[in-house]
Formats: C-alpha cells, sequence, structure tokens
C-alpha cells in the first residue's frame, strides 16, 4: 500500500488503544426494494445476514417508519446493538423523534444502544449551526436521564454525540459540537472525493487521522470514543470524477481501506449494508442505489475476509 510513513506515524500516535481488528458495523436502510417501510420480518432477515461480518448496526432516524419500535425488539433479542440517529431538523422532526425516544425505549434493554446521534451531516448539509446542534445534543442528553429501560435502568449513561462529515469536523467553526459530544462519528467517502483507486485508501487514512487529530485536540484528550461513520465503494452506476464503481473496486478498497483502517484499531461502519433499489438518482449520479455490501437480495457481492496479519 503507498501510505507515506508520516501518515501511519500519525495514526499511531493518535489511537490510544491499539486493539488490533476494531469493530465493525453496517449503516442499515430502513425501506424495502419498494420504498415501503421495513417489517420486524425484513429486520429479522437483514440481521441474519449481516451477522456473519458484524452484530452493530446504524439507521439515521428512530421516528422515521418506526424505526426504534420495530427494528429495536428485533435487534435485541438477535444481540445486536445499534447506533440510533436522531433527525434534528425541523423542529416537528425533532419533535416526532423525541416521543419516539419516549414511547419506546423502555420497550428495550439499554445494552443495545450502542450510542444516540443528534444529526447526520447536518453541519454538512447546513441545516443549522454549530451552536443550535450542540444544544440539540444536550437537550438530548437530558430527555434520556429522565428515561428507563425495560429493566428500569436509566438510558442517562449511554453516549450522546454525532456523525458529520470529516472536513465539517476539521473546521474550527464546530468545535462546540465536539466539545458538547460524547462520542464522534466521522463520514469519509474517496469516492466523493473523486480518487482513483491509487489514491482511495491513503485519502481514507489521512481524512480520519485530520478528523481524529481535530476532535483530540479540541477535547484535549486521546481517550474518545471515535468511530467512522460511514464509508464505503459503490457496485455500479456513474463514475465520479475519477473515481469510479466497480465490484472489484468496491472489494480493494473494502481489503485496502476498511481492513486495513479497523487494522489500525479504528471502528468502522460500512455504507451500507443492502443496496436501496428505492433510492432516485441524487446529484446526477446513479450510483446512488448500489452501495451495498450485500445485494437487495441479500446475496453477498465480493470476498469480506481481512487479513489482519499483514
Ligand atoms: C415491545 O416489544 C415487543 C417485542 O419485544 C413487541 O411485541 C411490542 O409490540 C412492543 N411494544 C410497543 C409499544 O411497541
Ligand atoms: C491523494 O489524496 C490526497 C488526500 O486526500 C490528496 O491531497 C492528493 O491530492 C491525492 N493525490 C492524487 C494524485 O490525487
Amino acid at each position: 500500500m503507498k501510505f507515506t510513513t508520516t501518515v501511519l506515524t500519525s495514526l499511531a500516535f493518535l489511537i490510544a488503544k491499539s486493539n488490533a481488528e476494531a469493530s465493525l458495523g453496517f449503516d442499515l436502510g430502513v425501506q424495502a426494494t419498494d420504498g415501503s417501510c421495513k417489517t420486524a420480518e425484513d429486520y429479522k432477515s437483514d440481521l441474519d445476514t449481516i451477522s456473519s461480518q458484524a452484530s452493530t448496526v446504524k439507521v439515521y432516524s428512530v421516528s422515521s417508519c418506526n424505526t426504534l419500535q420495530i427494528l429495536g425488539p428485533v435487534a435485541e433479542d438477535k444481540g445486536f446493538t445499534i447506533a440510533l440517529g436522531i433527525w434534528p431538523t425541523p423542529d416537528s422532526t425533532f419533535s416526532s423523534e423525541k416521543e419516539a425516544l419516549t414511547s419506546y425505549l423502555p420497550n428495550i434493554s439499554k445494552k443495545t444502544i450502542q450510542a444516540f446521534l443528534v444529526g447526520s451531516e447536518a453541519l454538512y448539509r447546513n441545516d443549522m449551526s454549530a451552536s443550535q446542534l450542540a444544544s440539540d445534543i444536550s437537550e438530548i442528553k437530558q430527555l434520556l436521564s429522565g428515561i428507563k429501560d425495560k429493566n428500569g435502568d436509566s438510558y442517562g449513561d449511554v453516549p450522546v454525540g454525532t456523525v458529520d462529515s470529516w472536513n465539517v469536523l476539521v473546521d474550527g467553526a464546530n468545535a462546540d459540537v465536539i466539545k458538547t459530544a460524547d462520542v464522534i462519528y466521522a463520514n469519509a467517502f474517496s469516492y466523493w472525493q473523486g480518487q482513483t483507486m491509487n489514491n482511495a485508501s491513503f485519502s481514507f487514512f489521512d481524512d480520519i487521522m485530520q478528523a481524529l487529530q481535530t476532535i483530540q485536540t479540541t477535547k484535549g484528550s486521546s481517550d474518545i470514543d471515535f468511530w467512522i461513520g460511514e464509508t464505503g465503494w459503490p457496485t455500479e452506476g456513474d463514475n465520479f470524477e475519477s473515481a469510479t464503481p466497480s465490484t472489484s473496486n468496491a472489494e480493494q478498497f473494502w481489503k485496502e481501506a476498511i481492513c486495513a483502517m479497523r487494522g489500525w484499531g479504528v471502528n468502522t461502519y460500512v455504507f451500507e449494508a443492502f443496496d436501496e433499489s428505492w433510492k432516485p438518482d441524487s446529484s446526477g449520479s446513479s450510483s446512488e442505489r448500489h452501495w451495498g455490501v450485500w445485494n437487495a437480495d441479500r446475496s453477498q457481492k465480493y470476498d469480506l475476509t481481512c487479513d489482519f496479519s499483514s
């Protein structure tokens, strides 16, 4: 691989607990192939498929498609943990999210929830200011301290944070969010940076290193709960600048970027578990439907083994 010594030395320095083979999780869509909301049966089959690789999934909203109500008990039953997204805009949606937390968290046990993530690229999209997001994170912490799980334990000590694009996190203007969040998840897509396969894994390492460095400096500690929130490579669709979707490129990115990053001890969520055939093209790219590690029918697209010995 083509990493410079500087990148690897810096990364080794940044990763306090170098527990090789860090955790792996998958971003999970909540709509079936025809665009309808997934049922408990759909989630059972999804998690049975994912369980060959991982036992944690991340979703973007708790109220949309009644995700927390339906997925929560299924995940718990299957021994999965969930990183639960909370969509903060507009206010009416944020209210529905808070209602869903209050209504359905008492029906599961808190060990099922890995973290609460307020906003997903909300700063990247300019949906809100950093101070507003920091205030929403604080509001969710406050809300959770008053909610008990099915065993009567408070959710108040489950981490609450956010997930955003690496370049937004390294922007000093957003430091308030990093300070307020218990956990930070950073997204980094070499594909959307238009990278060739020659540079895709280097670019990924460079992005994540910068995000980690900023978070550690801002927090004044290297003992932080950090995950990569989304990364991956599409298997079909249009080129984006110099980036080309294909199954072999996705497999190469898996081995050289995702496995390698986990080998350095960084927990990683892969975008995404399954192709989402219901999705429309966005920003002129037909790749949106083809990010799955598994096809929409849950068949696996390429080899997912990681060699952590090298
Ligand atoms: C609570 O979870 C159980 C499954 O464990 C489910 O059957 C029930 O419908 C859930 N209750 C609510 C209010 O969603
Ligand atoms: C490789 O990626 C790095 C980091 O994203 C970037 O600065 C550099 O310009 C890229 N190199 C090429 C040849 O594209």
